[in-house]
C-alpha cells in the first residue's frame, strides 16, 4: 500500500516546496484555519498550553475550566465568564505577524477565507475584510440578551464589563452575553454555508496556533480535495497531522479515534514547521521573497 502510494506521490512536499510555489503565485485559494496559539504573541494567552487560560481559572470556582464557556454553567452563574472577559476584552492588544501575514494574503488576492475559532477580534484589527473572515466561535463585536434576543454591540457591554457589573438588556432586564459560541451552542450560520464553499476550492490549507481538539472546527481539515496540501504550523504537533495517527486510523479502516476518516495520502501532503509562529510565518515571508512587501505593511501597525 505504502509503495504503492509512495510511487504515486514522488516525494513529500516540503515547506521550502510550499513556498517556492506561493512565490511562483501557483495558490490562488488559500484557506486558513487558526486559533489561540496565534494571539499568544499578543499577549493573549492560549487555553491548552501549560500556562494557558484554562490553568489560571483557580480563583473562580469552577467545576471544571471549560465550563467558564458553557452555556448552561453561564445561564446559572455569569459572574466567572464576565471576569475573566475584562481581561480579554478587544482593545488593548496588537496583532502578531501572523495576523499582518493574513493581511498580506489578502492584498496578494490569493486569500480565499481565514476561519478562525478566536474571540479576540484581531483579525479585524489588522485590516482582514469580513468577506474573508468567519469567526468560527463568534466574537465580543457583538452581543444579545439571553431573554429576549435583543441585539446589542460592543460598546454596550464594556462599561458593565470593566465595572465588574452583569451587562443588563434595557427591554426586560435579561443578561446581555457577547456573540462568543459557548459550549452547547451551536456555530455560527456563515461558519456552516462558508466551509461548504471554501473548503473544496482551497488549493493551500494552512493550519495555525490550534491544538486542532474542538468539534466541528477540527475536523473541517479533512474537507479540502486529496490534492491540497495542508500546512501546520505550530509549537507542537497535533494529532490530526501525526502520520502515526494517520497509519492508527488507516488500521482501523479510516475510523480512527475521533471518528474521522484518514488515508496514507495525508502523510504526502501534511507538511509541519514546528515552532512559534511568528517565526514560522517569518521564514515563509522570507523563502518567497515577500519581505519588503510585508515589512511596509507591519510599519503600519
Ligand atoms: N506559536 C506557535 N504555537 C503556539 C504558540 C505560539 N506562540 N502559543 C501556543 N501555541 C500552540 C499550542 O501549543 C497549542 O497547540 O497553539 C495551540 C493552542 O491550542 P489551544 O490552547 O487548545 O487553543 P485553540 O486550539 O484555539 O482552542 C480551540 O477551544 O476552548 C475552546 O473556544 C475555545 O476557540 C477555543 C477552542
Amino acid at each position: 500500500e505504502s509503495e504503492r502510494l509512495a510511487k504515486k506521490n514522488p516525494s513529500p512536499l516540503s515547506f521550502q516546496d510550499i513556498c517556492n510555489k506561493l512565490k511562483n503565485n501557483e495558490f490562488k485559494n488559500v484557506v486558513v484555519m487558526c486559533g489561540a496559539g496565534i494571539s499568544v504573541a499578543a499577549g493573549i494567552p492560549d487555553f491548552r498550553s501549560a500556562n494557558g487560560l484554562y490553568k489560571q481559572l483557580d480563583g473562580y470556582e469552577l467545576p471544571y475550566p471549560e465550563a467558564i464557556f458553557d452555556i448552561s454553567y453561564f445561564k446559572d452563574k455569569p459572574h466567572p465568564f464576565f471576569r475573566l472577559s475584562k481581561k480579554l476584552f478587544p482593545g488593548n492588544f496588537v496583532p502578531t505577524k501572523t495576523h499582518y501575514f493574513f493581511r498580506l494574503l489578502q492584498k496578494k488576492r490569493i486569500l480565499r477565507m481565514i476561519f478562525t475559532q478566536n474571540i479576540d477580534t484581531l483579525e479585524r484589527v489588522a485590516g482582514i475584510k469580513d468577506q474573508y473572515l468567519v469567526e468560527a466561535h463568534g466574537s465580543f463585536g457583538k452581543a444579545t440578551c439571553v431573554k429576549c434576543k435583543k441585539k446589542y454591540g460592543q460598546n454596550f457591554i464594556k462599561p458593565f464589563i470593566f465595572k465588574d457589573q452583569i451587562p443588563k438588556c434595557v427591554n426586560c432586564d435579561g443578561v446581555v452575553k457577547p456573540d462568543i459560541v459557548f459550549f452547547g451552542e451551536s456555530v455560527p450560520k456563515r461558519f456552516r454555508i462558508q466551509k461548504n464553499i471554501d473548503f473544496p476550492k482551497a488549493d493551500l490549507l494552512l493550519v495555525i496556533g490550534t491544538s486542532l481538539v474542538v468539534q466541528p472546527f477540527c475536523s473541517l481539515i479533512e474537507e479540502v480535495s486529496p490534492s491540497c496540501p495542508r500546512l501546520l504550523i505550530n509549537r507542537e504537533t497535533v494529532r490530526r497531522f501525526s502520520s502515526e495517527f494517520n497509519i492508527f486510523s488507516q488500521i482501523l479502516g479510516g475510523e480512527g479515534g475521533g471518528g474521522f476518516k484518514f488515508d496514507l495520502e495525508d502523510n504526502y501532503r501534511d507538511i509541519k514547521w514546528i515552532g512559534e509562529c511568528d517565526d514560522g510565518i517569518q521564514k515563509m515571508v522570507d523563502l518567497c521573497g515577500w519581505n519588503q512587501e510585508f515589512d511596509e505593511i507591519l510599519k503600519e501597525r
